[in-house]
């Protein structure tokens, strides 16, 4: 069932089946969550199943306010208190120390617990309704089967789990791509997921440089969405420049087997393309946003819906190197990633 989440009985009802260790799912400014008493582990296990998700990969709990800490982490420290400071409530998950008597669960057993504090008002009053009923923390991954390109709108949660699901309807998610996760577990932040916020705004705001790792190091805490392939649509992504772009709509004949007068390649791209008239019906093009939070917005909804148009390849334009680009190129970059 999907609720408007503008009404305060929705909130109120969202709450309380938060409460009763019901499943949610629930809008953020990043994506639409899944969400569920931290603090109850048989609303946690559900999750779990409901996503088909190993139950030792960890949740994010989400909290109504920064004070809200306190009850999960055992040690924030001060450079972590900075980047809660400076980015809070927003779209930026920390790692830190956990409590061992709390959401061990959530926490997929490790010793450590991811906390974010969304800032989309919907989810702030369900956290806030949530908490007066004794819930002070929810859990939620993103509203997607595992693997799958996590969800922007109430109608994508709906197309995962089934109308069965209560769901808030907060609109499309203004950020579109997933929470920047930072491990304050260690001497050092170390960023593990990146987001819209990029390296060099973290390590301003916290005063300590931001440790990138290419490849987290074994010890490393497990985040799910740094698995080689993730945010994996139907179709087969394939990232290609601006050049091969073209050189590769030039290489198809109409003649070739498989060139059929149904549209069977999607190309986003922030560059113009010519496409001969004899191969217009072959090819759907659509434009890619020039600026990188507009292309992030958009991400995970274009590729749904060139799921849903039946479309089986997927080409997409590589995004620029630069820092601002780093979420969408590295979601992009999973999704072009085979799964084997
Ligand atoms: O924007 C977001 O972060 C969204 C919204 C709903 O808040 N949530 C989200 O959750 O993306 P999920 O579960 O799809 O991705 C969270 C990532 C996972 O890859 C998980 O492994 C990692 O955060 N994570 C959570 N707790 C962790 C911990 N204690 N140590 C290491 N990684 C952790
Ligand atoms: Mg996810």
């Amino acid at each position: 069932m999907i609720l408007n989440g503008q009404l305060p009985a929705s909130i109120a009802t969202a709450a309380q089946a938060l409460q009763r260790g019901e499943l949610l799912g629930l809008p953020t400014e990043t994506v639409y969550g899944l969400a569920a008493d931290a603090g109850n582990d048989a609303a946690v296990a559900k999750i779990f199943e409901a996503k088909g998700r190993p139950a030792n990969h960890p949740l994010i709990v989400h909290v109504a306010s920064a004070q809200g800490v306190q009850r999960f982490a055992s040690h924030v420290p001060d450079f972590a208190q900075k980047l809660m400071d400076a980015f809070w409530p927003g779209p930026l998950t920390l790692i830190l120390p956990r409590r061992p008597e709390v959401a061990a669960v959530a926490a997929g057993g490790q010793n450590s617990v991811g906390l974010r504090c969304p800032s989309h008002p919907i989810a702030h009053d369900v956290l806030q309704s949530a908490q007066d009923l004794g819930v002070f923390g929810v859990a939620a991954p993103s509203a997607n089967l595992f693997g799958r390109v996590s969800p922007t709108t109430a109608a994508h949660v709906a197309s995962e789990f089934g109308s069965e699901l209560l769901i808030i309807d907060g609109g499309a998610c203004d950020v579109g791509i997933e929470s920047t996760i930072v491990d304050c577990t260690r001497a050092a932040p170390v960023l593990l997921r990146p987001g819209v916020l990029t390296p060099q705004q973290l390590s301003e705001a916290c005063g300590v440089t931001v440790i990138t790792p290419n490849a987290p190091d074994a010890d490393a805490p497990r985040a799910s969405g740094t698995l080689a392939s993730h945010y994996a649509p139907a179709a087969k992504v394939q990232l290609m420049t601006a050049v091969e772009l073209q050189q590769a709509i030039d290489a198809q004949s109409v003649a070739q087997a498989g060139l059929t007068l149904t549209c069977t390649t999607a190309v986003w791209s922030r560059c113009a393309l010519h496409v001969p008239s004899d191969k217009r019906a072959h090819f759907n093009l659509q434009p890619m946003p020039l600026d990188a939070h507009d292309c992030a917005h958009q991400l995970f909804a274009q590729l749904r819906d060139f799921d849903a148009q039946g479309i089986a390849h997927i080409w997409v334009e590589t995004p620029p190197q630069t820092p601002e680009w780093d979420g969408v190129r590295d979601r992009l970059t999973r999704a072009a990633t085979p799964t084997c």
